[in-house]
């Protein structure tokens, strides 16, 4: 019998999450989770490194994990933590943190895209170590594979170099993770087919919106400009309700495809059709999501068992890591 590999996947905690995180991550997650060993972690450090207000970081976690356990994550089978509950993460990120020239961290494309945004004087230390953590978060664990979006690959590349510079100076404690692309390609906001869907843009629709606000939300979104009256003819191609019907009403697409085109189907209605078909996907959802919102004490039940599994490995790990340095 060939060992299972072990994915960890992870998110900072936005609070609650939208259709595009279902489509990017979770789909993903629960589908992989008969498979592999998977660890599932709430980055709540990591969200200091923008903005070190904590205020809502717990509720936030609290608030993500239950669109996790809606979404059909099993905590039986993977344990779900909060990485400041597991001391090790920090312990490793100081030690990764001596295999890393702040140089190469300051060509990281990610930091150096957030850094024109801001300037360079109001980037932190832990931000530019971003993805030093992020590395202790996957190689605590011994992740193999990391589940993520393109956006991530450059963290995962650092964790690779991050992996292979320890097992050098030291010993080979641990394997050099990789990126694991998710199949569908990321789903835009309601403001446009080249914007993804994002909190902080105000495009999404939330996997706990009720079906009226699904409705409303997904009436305004913005389709095929030249598309003004009902049967002018539209073009599917540069619409995201379009894209939408791909992947929630995949068995109608080349119909709405030619009653787009020849004007037949005007955008009022096909985008009705698509916000029932994101209703319907999302109703078994909605019960479960009400099931842990009345039973927080059992969420936070999963959330200590998650802990403490997650802890139990983190510190076989560091029993390793100190005897390959011959710190132990
Ligand atoms: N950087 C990830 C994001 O913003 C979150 C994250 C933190 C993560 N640690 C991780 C993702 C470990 C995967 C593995 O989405």
């Amino acid at each position: 019998m060939t060992k299972k590999k072990t994915i960890l996947s992870g998110m900072r905690p936005t609070g609650k999450l939208h259709l595009g995180h279902l489509v990017g991550a979770l789909e993903n997650w629960v589908s992989l989770q008969n498979d592999f060993n998977n660890y599932h972690l709430i980055a709540d450090y990591h969200s200091l490194t923008t903005n070190p207000d904590s205020s809502e970081i717990y509720q936030n976690s609290i608030d993500m994990l239950i669109d996790w356990l809606a979404a059909g994550v099993d905590p039986a089978k993977s344990p779900v933590f909060r990485q400041s509950q597991i001391k090790e993460h920090s312990e490793l990120h100081l030690i990764f943190s001596m295999l890393i020239t702040a140089a190469r961290l300051e060509r990281n494309p990610a930091v150096k895209e957030q850094v024109r945004d801001l300037n360079i004087e109001n980037v932190t230390f832990g931000h530019l170590g971003y993805p030093v953590l992020q590395a202790a978060d996957i190689l605590l664990y011994k992740g193999d594979l990391v589940p993520v979006g393109d956006d991530q690959v450059p963290h995962v590349e650092i964790s690779r170099e991050i992996a292979r510079r320890f097992n050098k100076q030291y010993k080979k404690v641990f394997p050099e993770p990789e990126p694991k692309l998710t199949s569908f390609a990321r789903l835009p906001g309601l403001d446009g087919m080249d914007k993804k869907m994002s909190k902080s843009a105000d495009n999404t629709v939330l996997l706990s919106d009720s079906p009226q606000d699904i409705q409303k939300k997904i009436r305004k979104a913005v389709t095929d400009p030249l598309k003004i009256r009902k049967n002018d003819p539209g073009r599917p191609e540069i619409c995201l309700i379009f894209t939408y019907h791909q992947k929630f009403n995949p068995s109608e697409t080349s119909q709405i495809d030619a009653d787009c085109r020849s004007g037949a189907l005007g955008c009022v209605e096909c985008k009705m059709r698509v916000a029932n078909r994101v209703t319907e996907t999302l109703a078994p959802f909605r019960e479960k999501r009400a099931h842990y919102e009345n039973h927080l004490d059992e969420v936070k039940t999963i959330l200590g068992e998650g802990e403490g599994r997650a802890r139990i490995r983190a510190q076989t790990t560091m029993v390793e890591v100190h005897e390959a340095m011959a710190m132990g």
